[in-house]
C-alpha cells in the first residue's frame, strides 16, 4: 500500500457531514429529475477516504436497513472506527484498510459511493485509482458524492497552502510541531504586511480563521504532498471520461442558480440549458470555494411530475421548526430571498404538524385543488431556503410537555455522547427518522449523557463536575465564570433550558424518549 504523498502520521479529526446522507444525496438527484436509487428495501454504501469515520458510522446507525463500508489508507482511523463500532453494537458496518487500488474485486457494487475531503488532496494517480473504483463499484443508477476545493473561490488563497508547506518542510519536530510553526510564521508575515496580504485583503483575514481551526485538520489541509483546487469542469471532464454524468450538488439551495446569483447576471442563465456552462458561471458569480457534486453511472431521468412523485419511496418533508412565520427571509451567500405567499402559508401549516411525502401532499384537502408542479416546486425552493427539511422516516410530534425520564435509546448515541461530550466541537447523533446524523453542541451532549445516565437530580452538579473533570468553566461574554455561585446558576439555567427547548426536537426525532409521562 502507498500513501502516495498523504500524510499518515497524524490522525484527522471526527466530523459528520449531512451532505454524504443518502437521504440528502436522493433529494439533490430527485430534484434535478434523476431517479434515485431506492432505500426502503436495503442499500450499499461505500465511502473512499472515510477517515475517522464519523459519517459512516452516524449514517450506518440511523439506516439500519442499508450496509455501509469505509475505506482508508491510515490504520489508526480504521482502528479508531472498528472501536467505535464496537461500543455502538453496529451490526451493518465495517472499515478496511487499505489504498484504493489494493481494494478486492470482490466487494461488489454500491448504490451510494462517497467521498468528501480526498479528491482535492491526493496525487493525480490516487484520483485515477478513486475514477477507477467508482467506474467498477458504483452501481448502474447509483449516486456518487464528491467534494473538493474549488475555483475560483481558492484562487486567492492558494498562495497561503505552498507558503504554509514550504515553511513546515524547513522545520524540525513532527507534523504538529511543523504546522504549529508554520502558522505562527504565517500570522507574522501578514501582522508584518508582506505585500502579498496587501494586495490581497480576503487572504488576510482568511489567517484569522486558520487560527481558530484544530491543527490536525491543518496538517490533513495544507501538508500533504499534493493539493489542488479544480473548475467545475475539469471535475466533470474527469467523471465522464469515467462514463459518470454530473447530475447535480449539495446544498440543495446551489441547485437554483437564482438563489445563488444576483438578478443583474441572471441573464445568461435563463437562455443557456448547458449546466456545464451555468455551474461555472455561478461559481464565478459566488467565488465558489469548495463544492459538492453528485454524479451517477447511466442516470435514468424522470420524465414528468407524476413520476418523480411515484418513483421516490423514503422521502418525506416537515417543516424544519414548528414556530415558523412567514415571510421568511434568508440569505444564501450573495443573494437575500424571502418566502412568502398563500402555498407557503398551507405548506408550513400542514408541515408544522406532520411530515408527508409528494404524494401524501398532493393529495391533502388543503391543496388537492392546486396544481402538482406548483406544489412541488414550492416544496423545493421552501427545503433550498432552510423553511423544509427532508426526511428517511415520518417525523414524530412533538412530545406533551408532561412527559418524564428522558433517555436515549440508541447504544450508538450513548457511545458518541460518552465520548465526545465536552471536547470542544459539536456532537453529531444518529436518528432512523430522518435517516440522518443532527448535531447539538458539546456542553448540550454533557448534559443528554448526564440525564440519560442518572435523570434530572442533581443534574446541574453533574454537569459541572464534568466540567470540572475537563478542566473547562462555562463563560459570560466570552470571559470564564469564575464566581462558583453565579456558575452554579449558569449550570442550572443551561440544564433547564435544554430540558424545555432542546429535549422535545430530539424526542421528535427518536434520538431521546420517554420512560413514562
Ligand atoms: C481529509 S481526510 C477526510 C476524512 C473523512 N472523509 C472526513 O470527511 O472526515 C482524507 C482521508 O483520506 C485517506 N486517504 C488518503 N489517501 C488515501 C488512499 N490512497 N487510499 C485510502 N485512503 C486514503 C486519509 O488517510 C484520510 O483519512
Amino acid at each position: 500500500m502507498t500513501s502516495a504523498g498523504y500524510i499518515t502520521d497524524l490522525d484527522y479529526i471526527p466530523g459528520f457531514y449531512p451532505h454524504m446522507a443518502p437521504t440528502a444525496m436522493r433529494y439533490a438527484a430527485s430534484l434535478n429529475r434523476v431517479i434515485p436509487p431506492k432505500t426502503s428495501d436495503g442499500f450499499r454504501y461505500l465511502e473512499l477516504g472515510c477517515g475517522l469515520g464519523r459519517s459512516l458510522t452516524t449514517l450506518a446507525a440511523a439506516n439500519p436497513q442499508g450496509e455501509f463500508i469505509g475505506i482508508d489508507i491510515n490504520p489508526s482511523h480504521v482502528g479508531s472506527i472498528e472501536k467505535d463500532i464496537a461500543a455502538g453494537g453496529l451490526t451493518n458496518v465495517k472499515a478496511i484498510t487499505s489504498d484504493f487500488v489494493s481494494l478486492s474485486k470482490d466487494i461488489g457494487t454500491f448504490d451510494f459511493l462517497t467521498l468528501h475531503g480526498v479528491f482535492s488532496w491526493v496525487s493525480p494517480e490516487v484520483r485515477e485509482q478513486v475514477l477507477t473504483v467508482a467506474k467498477k463499484h458504483l452501481a448502474p443508477g447509483g449516486l456518487l458524492l464528491v467534494s473538493y476545493n474549488a475555483m475560483p473561490g481558492w484562487a486567492h488563497l492558494q498562495p497561503i497552502r505552498g507558503i504554509l508547506r514550504q515553511y513546515a518542510a524547513l522545520r524540525e519536530g513532527d507534523t504538529t510541531q511543523r504546522i504549529r510553526d508554520a502558522l505562527n510564521y504565517l500570522v507574522f508575515i501578514r501582522d508584518k504586511k508582506a505585500k502579498y496580504f496587501e494586495d490581497n485583503p480576503g487572504a488576510a483575514a482568511y489567517v484569522d480563521s486558520l487560527l481558530k481551526q484544530d491543527l490536525r485538520y491543518l496538517a490533513h489541509e495544507y501538508l500533504n504532498e499534493h493539493w489542488t483546487s479544480f473548475y467545475f469542469a475539469e471535475v466533470a471532464s474527469m467523471f465522464n471520461a469515467a462514463e459518470m454524468s454530473f447530475v447535480g450538488t449539495l446544498p440543495i439551495q446551489t441547485n437554483f442558480w437564482d438563489l445563488c446569483v444576483r438578478p443583474e447576471f441572471q441573464d445568461l442563465f435563463r437562455t443557456t440549458s448547458n449546466r456545464l456552462v451555468t455551474e461555472s458561471h455561478k461559481d464565478f458569480c459566488a467565488n465558489t470555494a469548495f463544492r459538492w457534486d453528485i454524479y451517477s453511472k447511466q442516470p435514468k431521468i424522470i420524465e414528468n411530475t407524476q413520476s418523480r412523485i411515484d418513483l421516490i419511496d423514503g422521502l418525506f418533508f416537515r417543516s424544519v421548526r414548528d414556530d415558523l412565520k412567514l415571510p421568511h427571509r434568508v440569505n444564501l451567500g450573495v443573494v437575500t430571498s424571502t418566502v412568502q405567499g398563500e402555498l407557503y402559508e398551507t405548506l408550513l401549516s400542514i408541515l408544522s404538524h406532520e411530515a408527508l411525502t409528494l404524494s401524501q401532499l398532493l393529495s391533502h384537502q388543503q391543496l388537492m385543488q392546486k396544481v402538482p408542479a406548483e406544489v412541488i416546486g414550492a416544496i423545493d425552493a421552501g427545503v433550498a431556503m432552510g423553511l423544509f427539511e427532508v426526511s428517511a422516516n415520518p417525523v414524530s410530534h412533538a412530545p406533551e410537555a408532561s412527559q418524564k425520564e428522558p433517555f436515549v435509546p440508541s447504544p450508538f448515541n450513548q457511545s458518541v455522547l460518552k465520548n465526545d461530550l465536552l471536547m470542544g466541537r459539536p456532537v453529531s447523533l444518529a436518528s432512523v427518522a430522518t435517516g440522518t446524523g443532527h448535531s447539538i453542541g458539546d456542553f448540550d451532549a454533557a448534559i443528554l449523557h448526564e440525564l440519560n445516565e442518572a435523570g434530572e437530580n442533581g443534574l446541574a452538579d453533574r454537569v459541572i463536575a464534568r466540567l470540572a473533570e475537563s478542566k473547562r468553566l462555562l463563560q459570560k461574554d466570552g470571559s470564564p465564570i469564575t464566581d462558583k455561585a453565579v456558575h452554579q446558576e449558569m449550570a442550572e439555567k443551561a440544564c433547564a433550558q435544554f430540558i424545555k427547548n432542546a429535549l422535545p426536537q430530539l424526542s421528535r426525532l427518536g434520538i431521546v424518549k420517554y420512560k413514562s409521562s
